[in-house]
């Protein structure tokens, strides 16, 4: 009878689908930043194809690994995005390179489905599942959506020196920027660097001010002493500004800087680059999550043998190992016991001119102490260490440009290891977040706070005081 036959399946369906057997599970992945039709679309499809669909949507950090930059939405709200389309029965997320083929397995996936624009890029996986690449959506996509909502900004670079020749090919991987000029007083260097990287080239000839009236954004690439001049008169011309470290050698100097970005809803970013990579802020996070008990020590140290007659081990002003490395050793001390220490000495070896080649800098906090050792003329093991209570951080040279680091315990055998991407020169990460900035996006802005930034130039500044005692 169809009444009764009609139930039994009902029923073999539900039974089924609790089994997990007969349900066919369908799985795609994607980004979804600033879903669009283009995505609902493709979910729609998806979902189509079989019974369940899960829904893979990267991590911030996976993007960024893959060299997807300038991704607008958060994590959270892409999710939530792609939830409100309705179709997701189940939503992970997609956070390392070769997931697929684990979560196809994990999950007893029956189909694996993406858009055409990757037709052929996914066939090695029809070994476990079946591939279905879907019809793309035409005339839309994420990348469209944030180029119409923001145009590319034109950035210029002042200074045209090691840096700079860094930055330019980073610069290449961040959508939603493009460096247009560069500034040199000096015409010579200026027009050289212009040369190399296709650039318009401005020095004292044309002018300053020229330079800034054909550019959106500045990145300064000079040395130290230069960076509070450069980065006002940008500003004042109405100019975001991403400045190389130390952003000043003072206090006030830095805190003059971010008021007037604040006043006039500038973006003003120091560009310490192992505090916008994302290996350093797993290692951040993971410090503070508990795992190695409360943190009482931190020793940070970086040395890096300098020619002995450059620019760093000559000039007696500006010169010398802090003022060059300290950014970086005093970076994991002040973002996890803060900027509230009770006491900072100094201690230095110099050479001849009296510029400093090797320097510790020892702080006492109220719950805990820490060391940060530069060198230009000393060479040591530079490493990141972070003590707690029930275990340590241990993170090797380079922990500058972080991309491994272990958290070990009192039990030597037990060693959790963790790896993340650093990519080639890592200054992607920080153009990436100061383009985000320029554009509104909040999200990074803990990476490296106004407060921070200002309390590194404080420390450099009392060392600068005491260089000549
Ligand atoms: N997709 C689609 N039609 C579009 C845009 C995307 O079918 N017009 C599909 C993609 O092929 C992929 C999924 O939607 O299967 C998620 O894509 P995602 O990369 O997040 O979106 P895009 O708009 O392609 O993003 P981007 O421009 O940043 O690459």
């Amino acid at each position: 009878m169809p009444i009764y036959r009609l139930s039994i399946v009902i029923l073999k369906n539900k039974i089924n689908f609790n089994r997990g057997d007969d349900v066919k599970k369908v799985i795609t992945y994607g980004t979804f930043d600033l879903f669009h039709e283009g995505h609902y679309k493709l979910l729609e499809r998806a979902k189509a194809l079989g019974d369940y669909l899960i829904v893979g949507v990267t991590s911030e950090e996976f993007d960024r690994s893959r060299g997807k930059l300038n991704v607008v939405d958060s994590l959270v709200t892409r999710i939530e995005n792609v939830k409100k389309s309705g179709f997701a029965d189940e939503i992970i997320v997609e956070e390392v390179q070769g997931q697929k083929f684990r979560d196809i397995k994990k999950y007893n996936v029956d189909i694996f489905t993406v858009g055409s624009d990757w037709t052929g890029k996914f066939d090695y996986l029809s070994e476990f599942c079946e591939v279905v690449y879907l019809e793309r959506t035409k005339d839309i996509s994420s990348t469209e959506l944030r180029n119409s909502s923001h145009p590319i900004l034109r950035m210029g670079i002042i200074g045209t020196g090691r840096i700079a020749s860094r930055f330019i090919p980073e610069s290449h991987l961040v959508s939603g920027i493009s460096v247009t000029s560069v500034y040199n007083p000096k015409k010579t260097s200026a027009d050289a660097f212009a040369e190399k990287w296709d650039l318009n080239s401005y020095s004292e000839e044309n002018g300053f001010d020229e330079f800034l009236s054909c550019v959106d954004c500045v990145y300064i690439a000079t040395p130290h002493q230069f960076h509070y001049d450069y980065a006002m008169k940008a500003m004042k011309a109405g100019k975001h500004v991403l400045c190389e470290k130390p952003i000043t050698l003072t206090k006030r100097e830095t805190e003059e800087l971010y008021d007037f970005a604040e006043e006039h809803n500038l973006v003003i970013m120091e560009g310490i680059k192992t505090a916008f990579c994302p290996g350093f802020n797993k290692l951040i996070s993971m410090a503070c999550s508990g795992k190695i008990g409360t943190v009482r020590n931190i020793e940070a140290c970086f040395t890096k043998l300098e020619n002995p007659k450059s620019r760093e081990l000559t000039d007696t002003e500006y010169g010398g190992s802090f003022t060059e490395l300290a950014s970086y050793t005093l970076l994991p001390i002040i973002k996890l016991f803060g900027t509230d220490y009770e006491e900072v000495r100094f201690d230095s070896i110099k050479n001849e001119k009296g510029i400093d080649i090797f320097t510790k800098a020892y702080f006492r906090y109220k719950s805990g102490m820490a060391t940060a050792t530069c060198g230009l003329g000393v060479k040591s093991e530079g490493q990141l260490i972070i003590s707690g209570t029930n275990g340590y951080i241990l993170a090797e040279s380079p922990w500058w440009k972080t991309s491994y680091f272990e958290v070990r315990y009192e039990d030597p055998n037990n060693i959790e290891k963790y790896s993340e991407v650093f990519l080639k020169f890592g200054l992607r990460y920080e153009l990436s977040d100061f383009v985000s900035a320029i554009n509104g996006n909040k999200k990074n802005d803990i990476k490296l706070t106004k407060k921070e930034s200002v309390a590194i130039a404080g420390i450099i500044e009392e060392f600068m005081k005491t260089k000549n005692q």
